[in-house]
């Protein structure tokens, strides 16, 4: 394992959710298993008023309650605490920034980190130009004599097409590209980087993997969940740039991509940007997408209220809460292939997986009543919760008669490997530290991502907002979602039941 350098890293917005439900908890973790460098110290930067001591206990609860590692040990704690730190100030305040370096220089003196800085962005998106900005101005952004300075930026990154360009050139100002971490949690789960591993480390797959064999894809990011509060949040985001702009379209690219030359980030980058440009939504019917949204229902047994009447949203809003759409990736290994993906909240299950779907066999053998049961080759990639891999073929079934029956052959994590796999976070912070941009977004790929979706946004603007279909919390979505697959004279595959 490569040792990772001693460092200080700096949380903005560390009174926040993500600070106490994930940063501190993977930073916790790591440090229980030694995976982080022995002089490494964190310091809040937020504007609420803290103490270290006030900062330290409230983030104690937080790794009770969501750190991997269980229970809490109470020398690492202490040991960890020790080197946490929280600095009061404002986001665009220069002298606060001032008060930050000199507080860091200390700690590099009490701590031995050693100069090297990582600075996490953690903060919602409108302070995101403050921060760069003032770290850029500070000279804090600059890596000096050996030293290294990273910034981890976390989603949203940008509104649309424009405001991510803009976003990007702000950054570059302070930043070089190769310092700028954006951040996709979603790229840190095992089962996401297996995607890869199961593509291009075993022979068997890579040959059957495109239109000759290939009917069509479809991927669903399933919520059980709703907008937890997050209302002014949601309703300025939606589905759309909530998760398919980010997490739905990396697991798109990495499953449409082509082999990289190498494992090595821009090699892999370059793949992803490549395959990203590629894709297009199939409007060749209306504008390609079905938009829903959840009324009151039931989930996990439970009554839920309805997207109009959770907290922050307007009460005529049209957000999409769950949306259906066809891409087509138009290069000669998929010309012709749909990738129906579809995500929403309120589902009846919380899963997000990735199914390849066969063609069928080109003559059928059997009688034409055995035939009729015979369905489709499927190959999935479980992402979550049941992480794991599972194929779907058809067996025949004991007796006499011809009977066939489709059976599965199912790999999961849970039993091939008795290790818990880290938290998304833990493997991304821990990349961060090592310098390794594999798992991170670049530039290019950020701005690809909203080249594929912006037009989208614009349709539905130009169309007054287009239509919204409801559906009852707890269903899967509308039926109108239904028919636009049924259209190709396909199903939805049914997770529920
Ligand atoms: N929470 C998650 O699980 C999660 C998951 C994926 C991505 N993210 C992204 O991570 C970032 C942080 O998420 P979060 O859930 O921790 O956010 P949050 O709790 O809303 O905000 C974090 C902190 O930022 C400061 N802040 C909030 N609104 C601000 C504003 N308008 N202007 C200036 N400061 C403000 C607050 O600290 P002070 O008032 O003390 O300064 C707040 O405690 C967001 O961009 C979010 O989209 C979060």
């Amino acid at each position: 394992m490569t040792l990772p350098d001693n460092c200080v890293m700096v949380i903005f917005g560390a009174s926040g959710d993500l600070t106490h439900r994930k940063l501190i908890p993977a930073l916790y973790s790591l440090t229980a298993d030694g995976a982080l460098p022995k002089q490494f110290a964190v310091v809040g930067f937020a504007r609420k008023p803290k103490t270290d001591e006030s900062f330290r206990a409230e983030l104690r609860e937080s790794v009770s309650e969501h750190a991997r590692v269980k229970p809490v040990d109470t020398a690492a704690w202490e040991a960890f605490a020790s080197r946490v730190h929280y600095c009061q100030g404002d986001y665009g305040k220069p002298d606060d920034y001032a008060r930050l370096e000199a507080m860091l220089k200390d700690i590099d003196a009490q701590h031995g980190t050693g100069g090297n800085r990582l600075f996490y962005v953690a903060t919602p998106p409108e302070v995101y130009h403050a921060i760069t900005e003032q770290l850029g101005l500070s000279g804090m952004a600059r890596a000096e004599n050996g030293r290294w300075v990273r910034i981890i930026i976390e989603k949203p990154f940008g509104h649309d097409l424009n405001s991510a360009r803009e976003l990007n050139t702000h950054v570059h100002r302070y930043f070089a590209e190769d310092q700028i971490f954006r951040i996709d949690h979603y790229l840190g789960k095992e089962t996401v980087q297996n995607i890869l591993v199961f593509r291009f480390a075993n022979g068997i797959f890579e040959p059957i993997w495109n239109r000759r064999y290939v009917d069509s894809v479809q991927i669903t990011v399933a919520e059980e969940i709703g907008i937890e509060g997050r209302g002014a949040y949601y309703e300025s985001a939606g589905v759309i740039r909530d998760i398919v702009q980010n997490h739905l379209l990396q697991l798109l690219a990495l499953t449409a991509m082509e082999p990289p030359a190498e494992f090595e980030a821009d090699a892999v980058r370059n793949e992803k940007v490549k395959v990203l440009k590629a894709i297009r939504v199939d409007d060749s019917e209306g504008d390609g997408t079905v938009r829903g949204q959840y009324g009151p229902g039931k989930v996990a047994g439970q009554l839920v209220p309805g997207y109009l009447q959770e907290e922050g949203v307007a009460l005529d809003s049209t957000t999409e809460t769950w949306l259906a759409m066809k891409f087509l990736v138009d290069n000669w290994r998929w010309a012709g292939v749909p990738w129906y993906v579809r995500s929403g909240k309120r589902m009846p299950k919380r899963v997000t997986e990735i199914a390849i779907q066969f063609k069928m066999p080109p003559l059928m053998l059997f009688s034409k009543a055995t035939a009729k049961a015979i369905e489709p080759n499927a190959l999935v990639l479980n992402i979550q919760p049941d992480e794991g891999i599972s194929l779907k073929f058809g067996s025949k079934a004991p007796g006499s008669g011809e009977t066939i029956q489709p059976v599965k052959m199912d790999f999961t994590y849970s039993s091939a490997f008795d290790k818990a796999a880290p938290d998304a976070y833990e493997r991304l912070l821990l990349d961060c530290i090592l310098g390794d941009s594999t798992l991170f977004t670049r530039a290019d790929e950020v701005e690809a991502q909203w080249e594929i979706i912006n037009p989208i946004i614009d349709g539905w603007k130009a169309q007054g907002g287009a239509a919204i279909e409801l559906y009852r919390a707890g269903k899967p979505g509308p039926k109108e979602g239904d028919d636009f697959i049924r259209k190709d004279k396909r199903d939805w595959r049914n997770l529920w039941s």
